[in-house]
């Protein structure tokens, strides 16, 4: 493998004075940051953007202790200054609406009985039926720019395809997707705000929502919201309120992170010329290995989640021997754990046939990433096919002319220009 990002000692950066946090230099590049951190202070308080004082967990062993931990609750009702979290924890401006009892916001026994419910309709056996789908969607969207020999790969690529892949898979109808579109870049573009714009795409999504689960209720048809209506366990079904949350939380959860998942994934086989090629070959010779491990590396090495969502303290606790107050946010940074020397050989290089690679990009635990069958199949999809079909693809931008999103959560850049032949 090769280095990205600075590359050089593995050590140079955990030394001298802690990197500022949440600057604009973080956002494009948070390792150097999250090295320092991970040696000196790996569980660090610290002031957010947003003023709410959190934990940031940034060990490997730590963070996947932290993850599975029962005694950190996902309800906001637990944070210790709930007015502060407001529009914080989820989605923005829904916080008491009934879209905000989803699966990332409660703790069992609600939590248990909702996970069970909707994986009885969101089954692996689902996502791979609809792996034609995606290719279709895939090449679809290639077709429309291929002719150019340029592109910005994440509005004309990364952005589409998972808003139609999971539309598709919801069973909106194709007439109606292009409004989810608009409705989704709205919340991308200006997510964590709680007003205007986002505020109006979430209530008009929600009344959308709650019209198509009434309509399928009557008339079912063989797509997921017909299965979450349908599901059923010791009796229990979904109510509607429930469908519509669950709905509305696979497009919030299976959207910006596919798309960070196809736009990051890219960048760093750009930026990586020897693994590109080593996939280029293996693909052409019609191997399906390396793209398998590959797409887990590069969730690894630059993950969509930098942060997995917010947890709260609901007693006193130690994490990595420092002790939390109840009531006290912890977040665990999922970007700082996979890069942890401790648990991945060689952490900051770039290895897609890396093996033992347990990473926490998906999360880990009872919140581990319900989607991950169809971000694998999106991630894999998209990033073979854009090989195939673009094979000289480039780079049309220096590195650091690069923006990211500076978003708390999420990591992936605003736009990715790209050459090729046409
Ligand atoms: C949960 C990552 C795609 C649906 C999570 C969590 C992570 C994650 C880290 C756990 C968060 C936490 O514990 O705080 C990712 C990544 C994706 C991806 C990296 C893409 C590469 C998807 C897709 C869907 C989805 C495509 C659905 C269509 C969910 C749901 C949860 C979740 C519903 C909540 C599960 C629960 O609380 O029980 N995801 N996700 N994700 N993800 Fe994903």
């Amino acid at each position: 493998g090769t280095t990205t990002d600075g590359g050089g000692c593995p050590h140079s950066a955990a030394e001298g004075p802690q990197p500022p946090l949440f600057t604009w230099e973080f956002a494009s590049d948070p390792y150097p940051a999250y090295a320092w951190l991970r040696e000196h202070a790996p569980v660090h308080r610290t002031r957010l953007p947003s003023g709410v004082e959190a934990w940031l967990v940034t060990r490997y062993a730590d963070a996947r202790q932290a993850l599975a931990d029962q005694r950190l609750s996902k309800n906001p009702e637990h944070h210790d200054e709930p007015s502060h979290a407001k529009g914080k924890t989820g989605i923005p401006g829904e916080r008491k609406a009934e879209l905000m009892t989803h699966l990332l916001n409660i703790d069992p026994p609600d939590h248990t009985r909702l996970r069970r419910l909707v994986s009885k309709a969101f089954t692996p056996r689902r996502v791979a039926q609809f792996a034609p789908r995606v290719q279709e969607l895939t090449d679809q969207l290639i077709d429309r720019f291929v002719a150019k020999g340029e592109a910005d790969l994440i509005h004309e690529f990364a952005f589409p395809l998972p808003i139609y892949a999971i539309c598709d898979l919801l069973g909106v109808p194709r007439e109606d997707q292009d409004d989810f579109r608009d409705w989704a870049g709205m919340m991308i573009r200006h997510g964590g705000g709680p007003r205007g714009g986002v505020a109006r795409s979430v209530k008009k999504m929600r009344g959308y929502l709650a019209e198509l689960i009434h309509r399928k209720r009557l008339e079912p048809g063989d797509d997921l919201i017909s299965g979450l209506i349908k599901a059923s366990d010791h009796g229990e079904h979904l109510t509607e309120n429930e469908a519509a949350a669950m709905a509305f939380i696979l497009l919030f959860a299976g959207f910006e992170t596919t798309v960070n998942l196809i736009g990051n994934g890219t960048y760093q086989l750009l930026r990586n010329p020897g693994e590109r090629e080593r996939l280029q070959r293996s693909l052409a010779a019609g191997e399906t290995g390396l793209l398998e491990t590959g797409v887990e590396e590069l969730l690894r090495h630059d993950g969509p989640v930098e942060l997995a969502t917010w947890r709260f303290a609901t007693e006193p606790l130690t994490i990595g021997g420092q002790e939390i107050a109840s009531g006290d946010p912890v977040l665990v940074v999922l970007a700082a754990a996979d890069r942890d020397p401790e648990r991945f050989a060689d952490p900051d290089t770039l290895d897609l046939s890396r093996r033992d690679n347990q990473h926490l990009g998906y999360g880990h635990g009872i919140h581990y990433c319900l989607g991950a069958p169809l971000a694998r199949l999106e991630g894999q999809t998209a990033i073979a096919t854009l090989l195939r079909r673009l094979p000289d693809l480039r780079l049309a931008a220096e590195p650091d002319d690069l923006r990211w999103r500076g978003g708390l959560i999420m990591r992936g850049l605003r736009t990715l220009p790209v050459e090729f032949t046409a």
